[in-house]
């Protein structure tokens, strides 16, 4: 290799740089969408998103019949600047068996104002208390009157929420249910 190639690769290698850390710069929002953190440069490091502390597990048993509801406590773990760096808070659920046979989890925090909502499995119950008559069993608010429909996704039937409750994301794992992770989102 000749001097004056030599020269050319190293001035081709000394602009490829400023090069490169623009498209690093371009990029860096995809990667922080990607990966959430709170540290301006740490690109690579583990996400800040929330996270479990631990699974809740359920098993087949623990629903003897199609509209067994059961109340949980799901810890949710969100990074915080204390001194623990992070701050856990528990978030009420209720899993609930559909008379299809699957098992489907919500958190109880009323997407209306943050209310925590009741499972009313009577129709006759719900339209005493709520307001409302449904087809079969449903979560019921007691503060503002919103009604869900469990068997349609958590859909709104009555009341002021402005959507449905927040779901869990259950893995199904030989006769067991664990409950791993909420969808994400604020109260509404
Ligand atoms: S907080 Fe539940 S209906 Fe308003």
């Amino acid at each position: 290799m000749t001097e004056g190639t030599t020269r050319r690769r190293m001035l081709q290698l000394a602009a490829s740089v400023p090069l490169a850390v623009t498209f690093g710069f371009a990029f860096s929002p995809l990667f922080r969408f990607l990966l959430p953190t709170r540290q301006p440069l740490d690109l690579l490091g583990p996400s800040d998103q929330p996270r479990a502390l631990e699974p809740v597990t359920f098993t087949d048993s623990d629903f003897p019949e199609p509209w067994t509801c059961i109340p949980f406590m799901f810890q949710q773990s969100y990074k915080e600047y204390n001194p623990e760096g992070a701050e856990v808070r528990k978030i009420p659920g209720y899993a609930v068996k559909l008379p299809n046979g699957d098992v489907v989890a919500y958190s109880r925090i009323c997407p209306h104002l943050g209310c925590i909502f009741n499972f009313v499995k009577d129709p006759d119950e719900a339209a005493k208390g709520y307001n409302f008559r449904p087809d079969g069993p449903v979560f019921a608010c007691p503060c503002h009157l919103s009604v869900y429909d469990i068997a349609q996704n958590g859909k709104v039937v009555s009341g002021p929420a402005p959507r449905p409750p927040r779901k869990f994301e259950i893995k199904i794992e030989g006769g067991s249910y664990n409950i791993v992770s909420l969808e994400a989102g604020g109260i509404a």
